[in-house]
């Protein structure tokens, strides 16, 4: 099962892609945390990455398709995967398209986690995320068992130096003008699913899995 999760920044795409990744045992891919990890070991990648993503723009295309193409034909990806912040422009969308052809493969599901952007900037000011496992919590929402410390590993909770309100603002405007376009194209290709994201965590995965059962 190749899963693509839409939505705009904020929707709740890495909260339901790690449900999904757990439930059928496929592997959570997210582009994002890719970044943040090469960031955190301060890799070349990492270093370039940063200047866009501070600014709440987009990473170029180039840098991007090559680690997802590459990503997706290793072995652990063989029976499927969920790609959490990839494709983001029609650009990615048609490259990963083409890599999966010559595989003689195809996306099955794209599912847009539909969210109103007026709810997007009271989320992500709440959010905090592990700097150690990535784990992604909200305040109100999702709160951990102790402040301040991941549940799955203890590692120190942190907000995004993307999560500044100014920034969401610019990463809405981003979504909205090279992201957005990705509903139309998959839904000329028949399989765009949209799900309300505004809903409690699991009754939006409840209905994620009756899409995919
Ligand atoms: P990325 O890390 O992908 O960020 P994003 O798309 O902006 O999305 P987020 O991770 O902020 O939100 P999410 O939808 O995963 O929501 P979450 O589940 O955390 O990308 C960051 C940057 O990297 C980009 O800006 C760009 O620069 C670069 N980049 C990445 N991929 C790229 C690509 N392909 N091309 C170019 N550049 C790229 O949930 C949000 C909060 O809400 C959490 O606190 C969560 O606990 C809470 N929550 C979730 N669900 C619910 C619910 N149902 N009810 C209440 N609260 C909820
Ligand atoms: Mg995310």
């Amino acid at each position: 099962m190749k899963i693509i999760m839409l939505g705009a920044p904020g929707a709740g795409k890495g909260t339901q892609a790690k449900l999904i990744a757990e439930k059928y045992n496929i592997p959570h891919i997210s582009t994002g945390d890719i970044f943040r990890a090469n960031i955190k070991e301060g890799t070349e990648l990492g270093k370039k990455a940063k200047t866009y993503m501070d600014k709440g723009e987009l990473v170029p295309d180039e840098l991007v398709v090559d680690l997802v193409v590459d990503r997706v034909a290793k072995d652990d990806a063989k029976n499927g995967y969920v790609l959490d912040g990839f494709p983001r422009t029609i650009p990615q969308a048609e490259a990963l398209d083409a890599a999966l052809a010559k595989l003689g493969d195809k996306v099955d599901y794209a599912i847009d986690v539909d969210v109103p952007d007026e709810n997007i900037i009271n989320r992500m000011s709440g959010r905090r995320a592990c700097v150690a496992c990535g784990g992604t919590y909200h305040i109100v929402h999702i709160p951990t068992k102790v402040e301040g410390i991941c549940d799955a590993c203890g590692g120190e909770l942190i907000l995004r130096d993307d999560d500044k309100p100014e920034t969401v603002k610019k990463r809405l405007d981003v979504y909205h003008e090279q992201t957005q376009p990705l509903i139309d194209y998959y839904t000329e290709k028949e399989i765009l699913k949209t799900v309300d994201g505004t809903v409690d965590m699991m009754d939006v995965f409840a209905s994620i899995v009756n899409i995919l059962s």
